[in-house]
Parts: structure tokens; C-alpha cells; sequence
């Protein structure tokens, strides 16, 4: 992220030397994208302000509905654009029905995976807390999820597509660099937390490879950090400890893919993936970290008002966190967590601007 806070000194052509000061107003690019997408970040950077953080804001006009309109996915000079900015706040990314082919791929890989990749946002942090009246009420984890290699990274291709006899690979690309630097990462979490533990999933008994290269650097990270317990657990037998025994994670780390589908079904427990943040951080700074909810466009509920913004607005406070906001940002997340809860309290009928003004009431209460 670019420095901020200190006064600079410029040499002017005329030699002479003024101070600009730099205001530290952090320059965020907004992807309010499609569907529910804008009216919940639009909602979640209303409490930001409510909550004394003045944030420069640009507004990007990408997703489905832009690339519909006029072709464009993300170019490459918009992609620079955005590298430029302190964090980028997305809403969500997909159209109406199904998948949108776009020359080459999916819009989901063009648009979304393309910025976590060229941004080189390594970490998918997902935070959970488990809400009243659900599978995992009263828990609180944090799944790690490695953000740029994996399933993900798009290797393998198709052969004779279309035929009877057409093939079809796709790999999955693991690198001790990025495998490290995840684990790496989610060490240092489970430091931070009370409970220091840690979770490697993945399914070493048959993805021999990649899972090898999974535990020995676990093993290898976790013996700098004795205090840790470490344990590991295959991820079929994760999904039904997420749902049986939820309370003994702390933090999970795992791959891009299990990560994926791990974070759907810890939203589900947690009392629905309405509730579901999410940060993908670039920890060097060598770009901007993009905050987006874990849920999608709902495109179904689009307009109608009733959205719920409690990840978008969990979101932001992640993005305020890490913006160097730790104070604000624990506030407005003490606020955020408050509302959730009386939400699945009791089951209400609320809008989803109802839902932003109650966060901003609760933005005072300490
Ligand atoms: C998520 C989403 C994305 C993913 C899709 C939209 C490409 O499901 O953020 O979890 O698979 O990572
Ligand atoms: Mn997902």
C-alpha cells in the first residue's frame, strides 16, 4: 500500500522546495459489480464514514453487466488503474444466469481470479463466528485459504472438444514458495489467537504430491512456532467436523480449491453465507488488498431493497483493519457482529439500508 501520513518533500522545477503534505486520505477503488453487488458496498462505505474513516473512493464499472453491455472484462490499463489505489472494495461478480463465457474463459477467471492473481493477493482470509441459533453458535475461526495457485492457476487444457473421444485435464499447481508463504502467514495468525491452534486440510492420502509438499511445510514452518498445536485432518473429515465439532478450529489453512468449497459450508454452519466475509490480502503491499463478501450476485433479490450487508459491511472493516484503521476497525466490527447477532436472533424482515443505519447506531455503543 502506498505510504501515507508523513509529510513529503518535493523538489519543483523552480528549484524551489515545497512540503506537500500528504492528507493519509486512503484512495480505495469500489467494484460494486452486479446484482446485490452495489447496494451493499454502497451501504457497507456508509458506516465506514459514519464511523470517522474518510475514505477517497473511485468508482469501477466491471462485471457482468458492464461486459454485457460493452465487451470489456478487465483491461490492462484499467488493471494498472487499480493498482494504484490503498485496497479495493468489491461487491460481487456474476451474471444473471449461469456462468458468462467470455472469449478464452469464464468471466469469474477474467474478471475476479485475474485481480486476486495479478494483484498477487496470496491469502483468501475468511473469518467466521458462528451466529446465535446456528451449527456453530458461539464459535470462531478463521480459514486460510491459499489465493493464487491450486485448481485455480488454470493449468491443463482440452483436446478434441466437442467429440466423442475429447479429453480434458486440469491440474493443480502447488509451489513451495506459495505454499510457504501461506503457511507461513497462518502460523502467524494462530500465534495472535488465543487458542494457537492450527489446522492444515488437505487429502494427503491421495493427492500424494501436492499434499506432501502441504505437510512437510507445515512441519517445517510450524517447528519456529512450538506454541502452536498444530494438527491435520483430511478435508472430507473437516466437512463433517465443521458440522459436528465446529468449536475445534482455530485456524484452518489449506489450499484455493478445498478452501473454496470449506468456506461455503463454514458459512452454512455459521448461520449462512450471508454472513461471510472476506479479504484477499497481498501482505507485501506490493498491490492492493481486495475485500468482497463471500456470497454472490443474487441476482434474484437484486433492487428489491432486502440485501443483507453484514459481510460487505464485515468486509470493509477488514479492508479498515488493514488499511492501518485498527481501532475504527475494531469498533465497527464489534458493530457489525452485534447486529448479525440479533438478526439470527430473531428472524426479521429488514431492508437492507435498515440493517446499515442499525450498524451505525451500534458504531457508539463501546
Ligand atoms: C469465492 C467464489 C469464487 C471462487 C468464484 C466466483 C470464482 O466462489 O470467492 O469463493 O471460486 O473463489
Ligand atoms: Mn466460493
Amino acid at each position: 500500500m502506498a505510504a501515507t501520513g508523513s509529510p513529503r518533500v518535493r523538489n519543483t522545477s523552480s528549484k524551489a522546495v515545497h512540503m506537500v503534505v500528504d492528507s493519509g486520505v486512503k484512495r480505495v477503488a469500489v467494484i460494486g459489480g452486479d446484482g446485490i453487488g452495489p447496494e451493499v458496498t454502497a451501504v457497507a462505505l456508509d458506516v465506514v464514514e459514519a464511523a470517522g474513516v474518510h475514505l477517497a473512493t473511485t468508482a469501477f464499472d466491471l462485471g457482468a453487466a458492464r461486459y454485457l453491455r460493452d465487451g470489456e472484462v478487465l483491461s490492462g490499463a484499467t488493471l494498472d488503474e487499480l493498482r494504484g489505489f490503498d485496497a479495493i472494495l468489491l461487491g460481487a461478480v456474476g451474471p444473471a444466469l449461469g456462468e458468462t463465457r467470455i472469449p478464452g474463459g469464464t468471466l469469474e477467471r477474467g474478471l475476479l481470479l485475474r485481480l486476486r492473481f495479478e494483484l498477487d493477493t496470496y491469502i483468501n482470509l475468511r473469518p467466521f463466528i458462528g451466529m446465535p441459533h446456528s451449527i456453530a453458535e458461539g464459535c470462531d475461526f478463521v480459514v486460510i485459504r491459499e489465493n493464487t495457485e491450486g485448481a485455480y492457476a488454470g493449468e491443463g487444457g482440452a483436446l478434441r472438444r466437442g467429440t466423442p473421444n475429447e479429453v480434458a485435464t486440469q491440474g493443480s499447481v502447488n509451489t513451495r514458495f506459495g505454499v510457504e508463504r501461506c503457511v507461513r502467514f497462518a502460523f502467524e495468525l494462530a500465534m495472535q489467537r488465543p487458542d494457537h491452534r492450527l489446522t492444515l486440510v488437505h487429502k494427503t492420502n491421495v493427492l500424494t504430491f501436492a499434499g506432501d509438499l502441504w505437510q512437510r511445510v507445515v512441519d517445517e514452518v510450524g517447528a519456529g512456532f512450538s506454541d502452536v498445536h498444530a494438527d491435520y485432518l483430511h478435508v472430507d473429515a473437516a466437512c463433517i467436523h465443521l458440522v459436528e465439532r465446529p468449536d475445534r478450529f482455530g485456524v484452518i489453512v489449506t489450499d484455493n480449491l478445498f478452501g473454496d468449497i470449506l468456506t461455503d459450508l463454514a458459512g452454512a454452519v455459521c448461520g449462512g453465507i450471508g454472513f461471510a466475509p472476506s479479504a484477499n490480502l497481498n501482505p507485501t503491499g506490493t498491490g492492493p488488498s481486495i475485500f468482497e463478501p463471500v456470497h454472490g450476485a443474487a441476482h434474484d433479490i437484486a433492487g428489491t431493497g432486502i440485501a443483507n450487508p453484514i459481510a460487505a459491511i464485515w468486509s470493509a472493516a477488514l479492508m479498515l483493519d488493514a488499511l492501518g484503521e485498527h481501532v475504527v476497525a475494531e469498533r465497527m466490527t464489534r458493530a457489525v457482529l452485534a447486529e448479525a447477532r440479533s438478526l439470527a436472533e430473531v428472524p426479521q424482515s429488514r431492508t437492507t439500508e435498515g440493517i446499515g443505519r442499525s450498524v451505525i447506531s451500534r458504531l457508539s455503543d463501546g
